[in-house]
């Protein structure tokens, strides 16, 4: 799978309305969290509704390597014996993070304060991607990291015998580098401060502060400002993982552009620095009732109940890119369905993720009949109007499990099927795609079954 394994071509039809509940798993972001903060804490961690994608089962292999004990007790039902800050053991066997940016790169800021050496490699999507993002800052300690060309993985990480702790403007938006750093925090002595311009998804924030970490976040001038204080006893916690926001768009924006359809989707985090797409649909015209919100494992959460709306193209503000970085790829289908042009700037990140996907959707959508522009920041796509879509082609997803994803939904609302070459990946993040589109009403099938 995910680039290791058999491709598995798949075809999404057009469909009658979608109808039911959609239960989305857990979400990746914290998922992963849980099990890393759970590994640097001292006894046992128990979570609930944990994502069991491939992407969150190789972060658990990687833990187990590093010594502490990870156990499944049910369907998402896991606990982890923690091991304490500092107290990671070096792994015997090289560390194979699959298709996981979040994971190797969260996983090395864990490990590089920790005198030990640790080579990390994932499958061929995840070894084209940037790595020198985390290990520059990761040197800032004492780090040092040994890698391909471009920093690339495979790649050796040396963690620093007696780290410094570091301050750290963040240049690049992103969680997953301000999170690898003050992961490398927790086992430096006194304060890491890291900056960030925009806010990022701010798990990792929430669940330090929830295991003991003391963590403050002031809001300055030159952006966000985390003070986290080294080497904290971290306590074990009980983890309810809520339901991914990023998983739970597949559903919703199918319910949007299939004509008919009402759907209730239950339980999904809104948390602010993640819920961009929900404000961008609205903004569209999405007839979209936030439901029942309430608070769940840390997180607010709501249910939601969607029916097809006709939509209307907008511009996406660039300031909004960051909270709904992983739906520009689903964004872009609703907006081929939509009336009138969709404009999405600030969007450059989407290069470097499992595939570029600025790329991969504006190849996939002019295969389907639809016009798009490009640029190095931006994707503009001109909308077909409801039903518009042509369809009839297959799309290259190159490992990626957003871009399949996206595909599959758009050909439930076009007039000619549309294929995928690969759909494996997809198990990395959202295992249960395919049984609960079904459940829908959608018709998606593998191609050789
Ligand atoms: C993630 C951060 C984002 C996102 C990824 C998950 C995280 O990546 O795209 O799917 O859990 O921290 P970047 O930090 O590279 O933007």
């Amino acid at each position: 799978m995910s680039g290791h394994g058999t491709a598995i071509p798949m075809t999404a039809r057009k469909s009658g309305p979608l109808k039911g509940r959609a239960e989305v798993p857990g979400d990746k972001s914290i998922s992963h969290r849980s099990l890393i903060l759970g590994a640097m804490a001292v006894g046992e961690t128990k979570v609930t509704g944990l994502l069991e994608g491939q992407d969150v089962l190789d972060t658990a292999k990687a833990m187990r390597a590093f010594g502490a004990e990870v156990t499944r007790h049910g369907e998402g039902i896991w606990s982890v014996h923690g091991v304490g800050v500092g107290g990671f053991a070096e792994p015997a066997n090289v560390i194979d993070c699959g298709n996981s940016g979040t994971g190797v790169r969260l996983i090395m800021g864990a490990m590089a304060t920790t005198a030990m050496t640790a080579t990390f490699t994932g499958d061929a999507s995840l070894n084209k991607r940037p790595m020198g993002r985390v290990t520059d800052p990761l040197a800032l300690f004492g780090a040092r990291a040994y890698g391909r060309q471009g920093g690339r993985l495979p790649m050796t990480v040396v963690g620093a015998a007696d780290p410094v702790p570091v301050r750290y403007p963040v240049p690049v938006p992103s969680a997953q580098v301000k999170s690898a750093v003050l992961l490398a925090g927790l086992n430096a002595p006194g304060e890491t401060v890291v900056i960030e311009k925009e806010p990022t998804r701010d798990h990792s924030e929430r669940m330090l502060r929830g295991f003991g970490a003391k963590l403050t976040v002031e809001d300055a001038p030159e952006g966000r400002i985390i003070t986290l204080t080294g080497q904290p006893e971290l306590r074990p916690q009980t983890v309810a993982v809520p339901r991914d926001p990023s998983s739970a768009a597949f559903p919703v924006c199918a319910a949007l552009i299939v004509e008919g359809s009402d759907i209730l989707v239950p339980g999904v985090s809104q948390n602010p620095t993640r819920n961009g797409l929900y404000t961008t649909l609205v903004e569209m015209g999405a007839d979209i009732a936030f439901q029942n919100p309430r608070e769940e494992g840390g997180e607010p959460v709501a249910d939601l109940r969607v029916r097809f709306s006709a939509l209307k193209g907008i511009e996406v503000p660039e300031e909004r890119a960051a909270s709904m970085i992983d739906e520009y790829p689903i964004l872009s289908v609703v907006a081929a369905c939509a009336e009138g042009v969709t404009v999405m700037r600030g969007v450059k990140e989407l290069r470097v993720k499992e595939s570029d996907r600025i790329d991969a959707m504006a190849r996939g959508l002019e295969a389907c009949g639809v016009r798009v522009e490009e640029e190095e920041d931006v994707l503009i796509v001109h909308g077909m109007g409801p039903g518009g879509v042509p369809g009839g082609a297959t799309a290259k997803t190159h490992i990626d499990h957003r871009i399949a994803m996206s595909f599959l939904i758009l050909g439930l609302a076009s007039k000619k099927p549309v294929s995928v070459d690969d759909g494996s990946p997809i198990a990395t993040s959202f295992p249960v795609f395919e049984g609960l589109m079904a459940g829908l009403g959608a018709q998606i099938t593998r191609d050789n079954a």
